[in-house]
């Protein structure tokens, strides 16, 4: 069987895959050789930085059905009902190096970008409705105390435990990482969701607010402390490799998708502050509605170019979709796309994964790496015929704003505080069994060597303030007096 020659990156043929150029069989190599240096030069700059957060990950290609129509609150193309869109998604755990094992306590991201008609929609969830903090300048102090010290470099629970007890609005999230969700048994077998809270503008300029839950198909499945303690040292790529041959042999997964639909004048007076990314909205007060569903059908064929190269952004917004109050989501438009610029380059979007499906005519251009074929006029407005702002499309997603500038926690709501829906998740939800592992997997955690007395005493006042049980049980595993 003939095969095709190799080349070099420029095309020319390879004269050799495993010879470079010598003076004689024994002798020094030579400048000249080019092909040896360009192998080993390119081979220097193999990689990228990973990203700071959710470095570990994999992801597939699929499409999103939606089979309802919603056209009442969203004029959005992708979510017309008969629409099918194609997507990219990628799962990933948050704090955890590009090597580490994937059947860690953590949330797992659970990040999607459908290609619509009106360019890139993202949606960077997690697989849990609520978050650690409620406001973006805690972030950085967030992630740091759940990645590596500064001077041994070793991940260390008494650092993750003070930053969580003294930001208690981390319970409720804190609340679902030590169930069993924290460590999910395959990606396949988890729910996604949204997280915060969107606007959604249908075409008569109508507005609502608009949560997603992604639920699995494959029913919810996880692993339990030992099981995942043991499965990162059988199988670190446990997660990536189940989805890989999942999609390999044919069985693909998918995601049942739901809203729940808030009218927007609703969020001034419900009963906790509906932009709070620490809260749910409870489903009795806003049900879900089902409106699709989307399968995952297509392994990458180069991990590099489509999943470590993929480039999420939460402010890749279409008509009919819009941002709101939540001053994470607000911290977390701006993030992105400047984490993108770093660590892939300014022309990110033009690469094949992260290209919208649709022709761009933008006035951005050039920069390293361009390859777009920009034609004049190069500014806006023009008189030769050059493209037009579609202001019209947007129309719908204003609202009115004013207030005084400040620096302040959210306005309370009647029942805002950080404790009681983590207090519904362990009273009303949980059963007897998943309370038990709920209780031993944060008595495991906080068992580690390095957390002092205090802090254990520090862990149990956190508890007992979701629940006095809960904290009881915590105590008595932790050996410390109630
Ligand atoms: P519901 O009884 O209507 O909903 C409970 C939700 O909890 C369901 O979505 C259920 O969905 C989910 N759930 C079940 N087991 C667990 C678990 N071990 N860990 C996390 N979630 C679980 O009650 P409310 O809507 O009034 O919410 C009560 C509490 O449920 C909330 O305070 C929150 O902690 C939790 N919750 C609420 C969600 C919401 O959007 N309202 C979403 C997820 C959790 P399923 O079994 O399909 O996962
Ligand atoms: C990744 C910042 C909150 C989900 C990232 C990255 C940054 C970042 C810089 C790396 C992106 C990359 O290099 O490609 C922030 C900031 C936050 C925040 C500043 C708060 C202000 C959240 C929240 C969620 C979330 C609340 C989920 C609800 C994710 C996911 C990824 C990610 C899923 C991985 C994206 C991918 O798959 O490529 N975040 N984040 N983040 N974040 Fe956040």
């Amino acid at each position: 069987m003939s095969v095709p020659y190799s080349t070099d990156d420029a095309g020319h043929p390879a004269p050799s895959d495993g010879l470079s150029q010598s003076v004689g069989p024994n002798g020094p190599l030579l400048l000249q050789d080019h092909f040896l240096i360009q192998k080993m030069a390119h081979f220097n700059r193999e990689r990228v930085p990973e990203r700071v957060v959710h470095a570990k990950g994999g992801g597939a290609f699929g499409e999103m059905e939606i089979t309802e129509d919603v056209s009442q609150y969203t004029k959005a193309d992708l979510f017309q009902k008969g629409k099918k869109t194609p997507l990219l998604i990628r799962f990933s755990t948050v704090a955890g190096e590009l090597g580490s094992a994937d059947t860690a306590r953590d949330p797992r991201g659970f990040s999607l970008k459908f290609y619509t008609e009106h360019g890139n929609y993202d949606l960077v969830g997690n697989n849990t409705p609520i978050f650690f903090i409620r406001d973006p300048s805690k972030f950085s102090d967030f992630i740091h105390s759940q990645k590596r010290r500064a001077d041994n470099q070793l991940r260390d629970h008494n650092m993750q435990w003070d930053f969580w007890t003294l930001n208690p609005e981390s319970a409720h999230q804190v609340s679902f990482l030590m169930t069993d969700r924290g460590t999910p048994k395959t990606w396949r077998h988890m729910h996604g969701f949204g997280s915060h809270t969107f606007l959604w503008y249908n075409a008569d300029g109508e507005k609502f607010w608009v949560k997603y839950h992604f639920k699995t198909d494959q029913g919810v499945e996880n692993l339990t402390a030992d099981e995942a303690k043991a499965m990162e040292g059988q199988d670190p790529d446990a997660h990536r490799r189940d989805l890989w041959q999942a999609i390999e042999r044919g069985d693909y997964p998918s995601w049942t998708v739901k809203v729940q639909i808030m009218p927007f004048d609703d969020a001034v007076n419900y009963r906790v502050n509906p932009f709070d990314l620490t809260k749910v909205w409870p489903h009795a007060d806003y049900p879900e509605i089902t409106i699709g569903k989307f399968t995952l059908n297509r392994n990458p064929s180069n991990y590099f170019a489509e999943i470590e190269q993929a480039a999420f952004e939460p402010s890749n917004l279409v008509p009919g979709i819009g941002g709101s109050p939540d001053k994470m989501l607000q911290g977390r438009l701006f993030s992105y796309p400047d984490t993108h610029r770093y660590r892939i380059g300014p022309n990110y979007l033009q690469l094949p994964v992260n290209q919208p499906k649709v022709e761009t005519r933008s006035y951005n251009f050039d920069g390293p790496m361009a390859y777009a074929n920009n034609a004049d006029p190069v500014y806006a407005p023009n008189t030769m015929g050059g493209a037009v702002s579609a202001n019209e499309l947007y129309e719908g997603e204003s609202y009115h704003v004013s207030g005084e500038i400040m620096r302040s926690a959210y306005e309370l709501h009647k029942e805002d505080d950080d404790f009681s829906q983590a207090r519904a998740l362990w009273e009303k939800v949980l059963s007897d069994s998943e309370r038990a592992n709920m209780v031993s997997n944060i008595v495991g955690h906080a068992s580690a060597p390095e957390v002092t007395g205090d802090m254990k005493k520090r862990v149990v006042e956190y508890w007992t303030n979701v629940h006095p049980d809960l904290g009881a049980g915590v105590a008595k595993g932790l050996g410390v007096e109630s």
